[in-house]
């Protein structure tokens, strides 16, 4: 096991009906900018729960943010914090939204003339202006870690920032919110956690085996309650253990002391920028192709979740490693997610090339874990995908 150190101050607050306890999280002499994205919580009743809660506070609006938390609507939020004296930021929605507060909390405090640059530059965040979350939609984890990825349309990027200033001081997790989340977005939740797994576990060997053992506990429970929670998303004991699940998958816990890859979601966020291709589906897109590509330096760890994970028992270590990367291929298909390029635009001619391109440009010349993955590789691992 590597050397760590483990931080997270975020405080959960978790369960039926605990929205209400919103205003005891922030300061009663608080300005507070309520951030939501397209309206989805003013149907399901989220936003009247909110509102009910913080009747004794002065709370200001900034509706609007988009899946994929777009650069130039974020800026017009920034413009309101800053006109209107802003000390609280709240979240009430999903990863996007999250994220998107995230930025202006680490831009509210910015004292540069360009925000874009905290992403551009890769400037971290020591300090931010508070926030809180009320999480709408299990999937990112966003409402527990200190780390947002941000899209400029006019450029055509997504790219991530972070730093120890961005954790949520509260996270609010009712998983009475599933209810409302249409089929495609739960898919993408579960697809997108068990990639966070993933991405912390299937590296090599380290000898540990409780970070092993929490990865395979958070996919295995993906697993189970994925067809649950599918048909029947007000079932409180599948929703519960999905939202816990995601939330566990990315907030720091299992990445602690082990190496991790991370190269399924460098590609993956290319194809948001690129094709608007949901967050998820880009990595669904990618991971079996990234496998295969990288099948000599992943196949132990392969084998060991292909065995623990899906129970496989015949062949030897690559026999089991090549039927896990197929059991993860068939998960997906079989929540409704394709995993080909070709399956979500006609256009994927020249995707590899372009993306190998852009990491040239950016200098990220090696990912992965063990930070060998090229531009070249990268191109057909891409091409593999169409
Ligand atoms: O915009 P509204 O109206 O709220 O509707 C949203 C949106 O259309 C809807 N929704 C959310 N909660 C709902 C609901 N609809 C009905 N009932 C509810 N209770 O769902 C749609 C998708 O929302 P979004 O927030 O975009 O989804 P998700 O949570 O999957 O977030 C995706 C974003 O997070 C980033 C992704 O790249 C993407 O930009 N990620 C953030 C990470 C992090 N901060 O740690 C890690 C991830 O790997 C990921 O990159
Ligand atoms: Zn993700």
């Amino acid at each position: 096991m590597n050397n760590f150190e483990y931080v997270n101050p975020t405080k959960i607050i978790f369960g039926k009906d605990t929205i209400q306890q919103v205003a005891q999280e922030i300061p009663s002499n608080a300005k507070v900018l309520l951030l939501y994205g397209g309206g989805s919580i003013k149907k399901n009743g989220i936003y009247n729960q909110v509102k009910t809660a913080l009747i004794a506070i002065e709370v200001l609006e900034f509706g609007g943010i988009p899946p994929n938390p777009e650069y130039s609507v974020l800026m017009k939020a920034l413009k309101v914090i800053k006109e209107e004296n802003i000390t609280f930021l709240l979240a009430v929605g999903g990863g996007s939204v999250i994220d998107g507060t995230k930025f202006l909390s680490s831009a509210a405090l910015f004292e540069g003339d360009t925000p874009w640059n905290i992403l551009k530059d890769g400037i971290r965040t020591n300090k931010g202006m508070p926030f809180g979350t009320v999480l709408t939609l299990p999937a990112t984890g966003s409402e527990m870690n200190s780390g947002a990825v941000i899209t400029n349309a006019e450029t055509k990027e997504k790219l991530g920032m972070g730093g120890p200033g961005l954790f949520p001081t509260f996270s609010i997790l009712d998983p009475q919110v599933v209810a409302s989340i249409p089929k495609r977005q739960l898919a993408n939740g579960i697809t997108d956690a068990f990639t966070h797994v993933l991405e912390q576990y299937m590296t090599y060997p380290i000898g540990a085996k409780l970070q092993d053992r929490f990865s395979e506990s958070i996919l295995q429970t993906l697993i189970e309650i994925a067809p649950k929670v599918l048909d029947d998303p007000t079932d409180h004991e599948a929703t519960s253990n999905f939202m816990w699940s995601c939330t566990m998958a990315l907030n720091g816990l299992i990445q602690k002391g082990v190496p991790t890859d991370w190269a399924i979601h460098g590609i993956g966020h290319e194809l948001t920028a690129l094709f608007g291709i949901d967050h998820a589906r880009t990595l669904a897109i990618i991971a079996p192709s990234h496998y295969k590509f990288n099948f000599e330096t992943k196949k132990e760890k392969l084998a060991q979740y292909g065995k623990r994970v899906w129970n496989i028992t015949e062949g030897n270590t690559e026999d089991i490693a090549h039927a896990a990367i197929e059991k993860t291929e068939a998960f997906f298909n079989g929540l409704g997610i394709e995993t080909k390029l070709s399956e979500y635009t006609p256009d994927y001619n020249g995707t590899a090339e372009k993306i190998a391109e852009r990491f040239t440009t950016r200098g990220w010349l090696g990912i992965g874990e063990h930070k060998s993955l090229t531009p070249d590789n990268v191109e057909k691992i891409v091409k593999m995908a169409y």
